[in-house]
């Protein structure tokens, strides 16, 4: 993808998106100028900003006080800023950034400051941690985790979940739990499966496709709606697949049947499925 310019720069903009607080991102340049991956990050974290937009609406509209809104694995915190920009401006809502990198954390923490951002709150901190439970309201409203790496997205939708979210979208990262586990312990699946990842690279695909199916069969367990679609075009991102959920129902016997079922079948044990075993009351032990 070749850089952008001009006219290129303000069709990426969404409305109300400003140039200043790209360039205090270093989005854009001096030049105004927005090169290959600036370019790529701003087409993800957008393309994710209109998806969610359904979900912030539906959250101001039930929690008129104040929506807390949790973005976790944030990074620079490209989303949470444009997500300040675009809809916690006024109202009295509270955007908590969590990222376990200190350097990371400080430098978006000043850069809030310097904006006037004021209800933008950082955690420097592991999702999965204490320090992260501590940080935050008992209740949080919307849950985001963009490209948090690997098991980082099961810690954050497992944060989600027990803080009641009213919804959770999470694009997964890069992800080698599973495919690990279904190298160091083919046996426990009967034929066909074993097939299916007998080779390296199916093995990488087979491992990132059923954790993602099991991070949605645990969702809707909790009684989330599920929709799994693309974030972007392929070629602005190859971690492109969203999983966003929307609380409906308390619980949902059948997804935790499924999910059983498809343990069982693939002798896998994510961290998502680890973590929240109890909670999901999972009726068998889970492979060893
Ligand atoms: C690939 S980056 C994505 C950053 C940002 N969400 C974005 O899309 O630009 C993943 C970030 O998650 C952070 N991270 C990884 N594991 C984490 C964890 N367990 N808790 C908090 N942050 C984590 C990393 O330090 C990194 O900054």
């Amino acid at each position: 993808m070749k850089q952008a310019k001009g006219e290129a720069v303000r069709k990426e903009l969404l409305p109300g998106q400003s140039v200043a607080l790209l360039k205090e991102l270093h989005l854009i340049g001096r030049d105004g100028a927005l090169q290959a991956d600036s370019l790529r990050k701003l087409k993800q974290v957008n393309h994710l900003v209109q998806l969610l937009e359904p979900a912030l609406r539906d959250a101001f509209e039930r929690h008129p006080e104040a929506p807390v809104i949790v973005d976790a694995g944030a990074g620079n915190a490209y989303l949470g800023f444009v997500l300040y920009e675009l809809f916690l401006k006024s109202g009295s809502s509270i955007l908590y950034s969590v990222e376990s990198r200190p350097d990371l954390a400080a430098r978006a923490q000043e850069r809030a400051k310097k904006l006037g951002f004021d209800r933008m709150k950082f955690i420097q901190a592991q999702v999965a941690t204490e320090a992260t439970a501590a940080g935050l309201p008992e209740r949080i409203h919307v849950l985001t985790a963009l490209h948090a790496c690997d098991t980082a997205t099961d810690d954050a939708i497992a944060l989600g979940i027990r803080r009641n979210a009213d919804h959770i979208a999470v694009v997964p990262c890069c992800q080698a739990e599973v495919a690990a586990q279904l190298k160091e312990n083919p046996r426990q699946a009967r034929a066909p499966w074993p097939s299916i990842w007998a080779h390296p690279i199916h093995r990488r695909e087979a491992g990132a496709h059923l954790t993602n199916v099991v991070r949605a069969l645990v969702l809707q367990s909790f009684g989330y709606q599920v929709t799994v679609t693309e974030l972007t075009g392929w070629e602005h991102s190859l971690k492109n697949e969203l999983i966003l959920a929307r609380r409906v129902h308390k619980e949902h016997f059948l997804a935790r049947k499924e999910l059983q079922a498809l343990l069982d079948a693939t002798g896998i044990k994510p961290k998502l499925v680890v973590e929240m075993q109890q909670e999901l009351g999972l009726t068998q032990e889970l492979p060893q």
